[in-house]
């Protein structure tokens, strides 16, 4: 390929280095640009492998909240160190917990926040998890909403940490039963820019996500509405002062509530999202299939606006997507991994052949991994 002032460089991580990482012991690895297939039974790490690179590009895990889970038993710290390639420059990154410390980031060797790392890259990940999206608590899409709109948006990151930093401080005052009214303001100040964010991320998602299912589930329906728990449905317009201004109404109109069961009940922190699958909840009426075809549906809708949003391709990791579709929508999935930047796709199974032939091959066993062909 000629380089030009028209290529779009991709992000890519060129190296990987874990240390006491979940099942990994020490793990070294020199991943392709293109797409890596990592193949291996169960248990053998392929989803911990994941769940490294994603830890790498933002700091964080995206399927448990607490960095403790990750280290490995018996261990006292983990590590996550690699090489990131973006747009000519090479970045060189680490991730390191104490299981009784704090986290520790660095960006070319200098101590840094998470925030500066949604900064700079991207990862969207898909995975068995995600039929949780669909069919799961509450709190699971909230999580999905803040761990994507955040990538988007910097602003959004900024204000999701400091509305529960007021909720903490709000629900502390309601413990001890003091006043608590300047922390409504500031929750409705902060909130107002949280639903505002949540629902335009959404309104795009739902076509674009709409239009994905329909390819792997032979034309069935996906959409989705946000239900933020502040408003009600009718009052949502996209205007920061009006929603403000409802959201302090609704606290006024629940604050003898809140002080009798002594917590906050409406705001952000208890927003909800609505699947609908042909017109269904998702929730209710969906089957363990139409779960994993909307999940993934959803996460690769998330990667396109990413990547329109972000100009350069997200890293994207894929985890088990073969598991639970059937052939037509294996072939529907592989179909849209063409103009895809670096990918990372787990298989229990063999990996499809038309794949395979295009990938750099993984064998992965008992936290050990190494290239095939
Ligand atoms: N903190 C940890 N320390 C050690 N092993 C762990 C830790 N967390 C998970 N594991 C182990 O990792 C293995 C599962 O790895 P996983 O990546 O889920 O496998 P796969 O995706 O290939 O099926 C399990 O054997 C599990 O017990
Ligand atoms: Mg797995």
């Amino acid at each position: 390929m000629f380089a030009s002032a028209f290529f779009i460089y991709t992000m890519h991580l060129s190296s990987l280095k874990l240390t006491s990482f979940r099942n990994f012991e020490t793990l070294k690895l020199t991943p392709s640009a293109g797409i890596n297939v990592l193949h291996g039974k169960n248990g053998s790490g392929k989803s911990n492998l994941l769940e490294a690179i994603f830890v790498l590009c933002l700091g964080r895990s995206q399927r448990s909240n607490k960095d403790s889970d990750i280290i490995k038993h018996e261990r006292e710290s983990y590590r996550v160190e690699g090489v990131i390639h973006d747009d000519g420059r090479s970045i060189e990154l680490a991730v390191a917990v104490m299981r009784r410390g704090r986290k520790q980031i660095t960006i070319n060797g200098v101590k840094s926040k998470a925030s500066e790392l949604y900064e700079k890259f991207s990862v969207v990940a898909a995975g068995p998890e995600d039929s949780e999206i669909l069919a799961g608590p509450p709190s699971v899409r909230r999580l999905f909403l803040d761990l994507y709109i955040s990538q988007q948006s910097i602003k959004y990151l900024e204000n999701i940490t400091k509305y529960s930093r007021i909720l903490s401080q709000k629900n502390a005052a309601l413990k001890e039963n003091i006043e608590f009214d300047s922390f409504n303001f500031l929750l409705a100040e902060t909130g107002a820019r949280i639903i505002i964010a949540r629902q335009q991320f959404l309104e795009t998602l739902n076509k674009s996500a709409g239009s994905f299912y329909s390819k792997f589930s032979k034309n069935g329906q996906l959409d989705m509405k946000y239900k933020p728990s502040a408003l009600e449905e009718i009052e949502i317009k996209v205007d920061e002062s009006r929603i403000r201004e409802q959201f302090e109404v609704k606290l006024n109109q629940v604050k003898e509530r809140e002080i009798i069961l002594k917590s906050s009940i409406v705001g952000p922190h208890r927003d909800e999202i609505e699947f609908n699958i042909n017109s269904f909840p998702a929730r209710t009426h969906g089957s363990q299939g139409e779960w994993r075809s909307a999940a993934i549906a959803l996460k690769l809708s998330v990667y396109q606006l990413l990547k329109e949003k972000r100009g350069f391709s997200p890293i994207l990791l894929l985890d088990e997507i073969f598991a639970e579709l059937d052939e037509h929508r294996s072939a529907a999935v592989i179909d849209s991994f063409n103009d895809l930047g670096q990918l990372f796709l787990t298989t229990a199974l063999e990996p499809p052949a038309q794949l395979a032939e295009k990938a750099l091959n993984l064998k992965i066993d008992s936290g050990q991994v190494e290239a095939v062909r």
